[in-house]
């Protein structure tokens, strides 16, 4: 996602505004900037509004108001093959997971390298690593639809970073998951993050940012308030 304008920015969004018909507004008038590298929590109660704000940035929905930039350009102008590579950048962990349930575990982890044919041989061993971080070793050769919640909420996750993207969107990733899961699971998330890419969190635990350095917002009523400053940029 490079472009000369983009001043270490990885979204823009500016006056943001998503009503679903006939007359839910899900979104007011939101504005953020989130830095490249940055890792964001995004919190709010049930409702609020942080699964579309998701979904408005990996294009899933669009705004009914205001512009959206993703590094650097505007997502609503992208059509074809550069929307196609922009989304291959973007790894999303959504909150109803979207996983192949009659695949495997392996299969469904491996299938964004697949579509950037990446080898064979690379892919094997990432999804072996990912797998073995988030304890799911044992399931490599499971049928996913059989697979606990919590253990297809790790598959999700998995197969959303599977592909090193520059920007990892996960909806809600612990809400399934024990405290020990959990911090296997935050634990990879802060390694992506420390590579470089940015990640936005949405999540109602606040047991997962807490103890961090990095920036919380939340959604009440469609408007996006600052909670904490982040101290790690
Ligand atoms: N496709 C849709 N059609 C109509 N209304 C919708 C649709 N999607 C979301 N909404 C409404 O928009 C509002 C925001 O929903 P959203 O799913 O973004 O909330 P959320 O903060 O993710 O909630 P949760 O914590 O329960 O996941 C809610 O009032 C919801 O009912
Ligand atoms: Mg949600």
């Amino acid at each position: 996602m490079k472009d000369d304008n983009r001043n270490g920015t990885m979204i823009e969004m500016i006056k943001v505004s998503k009503t679903y018909p006939p007359d839910v507004y899900a979104l007011r008038d939101v504005s953020v900037s989130i830095a490249d590298a940055e890792m964001f929590f995004l919190t709010g109660m049930s409702g609020a509004g942080k699964t579309t704000l998701l979904k408005l940035l990996c294009s899933m929905e669009y705004p009914s108001n205001g512009l959206i930039e993703i590094g650097g350009r505007d997502i609503q102008k992208m059509r074809g093959k550069k929307l196609a590579k922009m989304r291959q950048k973007i790894g999303v962990a959504y909150q109803d997971f979207k996983l192949l349930l009659d695949r495997t575990v392996a299969e469904n982890v491996a299938i964004s390298m697949e579509v950037s044919y990446k080898k064979p041989q690379l892919i094997n061993k990432r999804v072996k690593d990912l797998l073995e971080i988030l304890a799911l070793t044992d399931k490599h050769n499971a049928i996913t639809g059989e697979l606990s919640r919590g253990e297809q909420q790790r598959v999700a996750l998995a197969r959303a970073v599977a592909n090193s993207p520059t920007l990892i969107l996960v909806d809600e990733p612990t809400g399934n998951l024990d405290a020990t899961t959990t911090a296997r699971v935050m634990q990879l998330l802060t390694k992506c993050n420390n590579s470089g890419a940015t990640v936005v969190i949405a999540t109602h635990d606040h047991s997962i940012y807490r103890d961090t350095p990095h920036r919380i917002m939340e959604l009440r009523n469609g408007k996006l308030h600052l909670v904490r400053e982040g101290s790690a940029q």
